[in-house]
């Protein structure tokens, strides 16, 4: 007897659908736009404002934490980059799953992703608020306390407005469409990229060596916390492969630009901290814990000029996350609306536009409010569960699909498989395991609790694949 929660899509027909004329979605990213998703979605809070708390953690030895970390998110990359190029199609994980465990499992895993996304563009939305109020305070403005940051984080306030603005400002980019909001994430990624290597040219020359002794003053301990805090640092590769539909050649297109994100990155943040630890020494970290690791430099370097630009530059660049992250969002509503699991709403289309709609304004309304209201340790560690969570679903869906269809075209194989997949798979387990932030597994499990009679009540019923 067939189990209806457990049926599956087939690849072909999976396909079949996303290659119609009628509401499809405009062909509009090159490799090169794929890759500055990527880099736009990955380089920005963790980065600039977790060097810190994560060289506290290790010392010096926060070089190997990003590398543990970088580790951690490269065996996810591979799997992702494999499923990519055999269904490159919107909805990334949560279509690889309904293909290879069954809808149920599709419905949770596309649930996890929904709050993968919304505290993703939220955290990112207060980081960017912490950026402006930080440029504003440098020519001496401040906004009314209120308004400055979710309830009871500072004494006063209780609604964080310009973490709410930009996420309709970006909301309103992404509703008029596809190619202008491609310039913009295109720019604010180049600026982010170029303000990493400012930094590392500007300040490599005033490394002093001795500022790598004692290199783990916390132990190898010390390491793993800091990798676990910096594997935020890094998601956000995943979000290329929501553009699976509206990429030219996505087969070839979608793993290189996975994988060449990821390196890049990988590259630039062992160097940020190596010129970091090698120009900060770690008690400096230790009596400077608000202060970021590229201001911390710069101000002990006398390289004021640097430290401003670069605040700067952080206010323009950190928005390019809330576009990623939202604009995953709409094309994950899109993509379960299609297949019937949430209400066709989500997936109608604008007639000029052509971009998702209702889809657009209901993902912003909700980040929206999540970013005025939730603290960002709260959000940051959300974020790094459900996404943990999300990999692990990938990694098992490699595993499952090689075994279930060996001779399936794949474009591109992750090696090694069953076992780089089954390591990566207890690497996401054991970092979940260090998330220690109550509130954020209150957050995780209350919204996997909620989806699951959302799923028997309504998707189960109205489930294309079922009619
Ligand atoms: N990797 C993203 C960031 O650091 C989430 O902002």
């Amino acid at each position: 007897m067939k189990v209806k929660y457990l049926r599956k899509q087939c690849l072909e027909q999976v396909l079949a659908q996303c290659s119609g004329k009628a509401g499809a979605l405009k062909k509009e990213m090159s490799l090169f736009d794929l890759v500055l998703l990527g880099l736009g979605a990955i380089v920005g809070t963790g980065v600039f404002i977790l060097t810190t708390k994560s060289s506290i953690e290790a010392g010096p030895g926060v070089v190997f934490a990003f590398l543990v970390a970088a580790v951690a998110c490269i065996l996810a990359a591979l799997a992702f980059a494999e499923f990519a190029s055999m269904v490159p199609v919107a909805g990334s994980v949560y279509k690889y799953t309904y293909i290879t465990m069954g809808e149920v499992f599709a419905w949770m895993i596309g649930w996890t992703l929904m709050l993968e996304f919304i505290v993703g563009a939220a955290s990112v939305a207060v980081g960017w608020s912490k950026a402006i109020q930080d440029l504003l305070a440098l020519y001496n403005i401040s906004l009314p306390q209120a308004l400055c940051s979710a309830p009871g984080i500072i004494p006063g306030s209780y609604f964080n407005l310009p973490a709410c603005v930009v996420v309709f400002l970006i909301a309103a980019l992404l509703w008029v469409g596809v190619r202008q909001s491609k310039k913009a994430n295109n720019v604010m990624a180049v600026i982010k990229v170029a303000l990493i290597l400012i930094f590392i040219f500007a300040c490599f020359g005033s490394i002093k060596v001795y500022n790598f002794t004692p290199t783990l003053p916390m132990g190898v301990g010390g390491v793993f916390t800091a990798a676990a805090t910096l594997f935020f640092a890094y998601v956000g590769f995943d979000l290329v492969a929501s553009a699976a539909e509206e990429t030219k050649n996505p087969r070839t297109a979608l793993p290189r630009a996975i994988m060449l994100s990821v390196g890049i990155t990988t590259v630039l943040y062992i160097l940020f901290a190596l010129v970091a630890t090698g120009v900060v020494p770690w008690k400096v970290f230790l009596e400077h814990k608000d202060m970021m690791a590229v201001t911390l430099a710069t101000q002990l370097t006398g390289k004021w000029l640097i430290g401003l630009i670069i605040t700067m530059g952080l206010v323009v660049g950190l928005a390019a996350g809330v576009l990623a992250n939202t604009y995953s969002q709409i094309r994950l509503l899109f993509c379960m609306a299609r297949d019937g699991l949430l209400p066709q709403c989500f997936c109608a289309l604008h007639k000029k536009h052509a971009t998702p709609m209702h889809a657009t304004w209901i993902a912003a309304i909700v980040i929206g409010v999540l970013a005025g209201l939730v603290d960002l340790n709260i959000l940051a560690d959300a974020y790094s569960l459900s996404t943990l969570f999300a990999f692990a679903f990938v990694s098992l869906g490699v595993i499952i699909l090689r075994a279930q269809q060996p001779n399936l075209p794949r474009p591109f194989r992750a090696p090694l498989v069953p076992w780089l997949p089954i390591l990566g798979i207890l690497i996401n387990l054991y970092l979940m395991s260090r998330v220690q932030v109550l509130s954020s597994w209150l957050v995780f499990l209350g919204w996997m609790v909620i989806g699951v009679p959302i799923y028997f009540l309504y998707s189960c019923k109205h489930s294309k694949l079922g009619n």
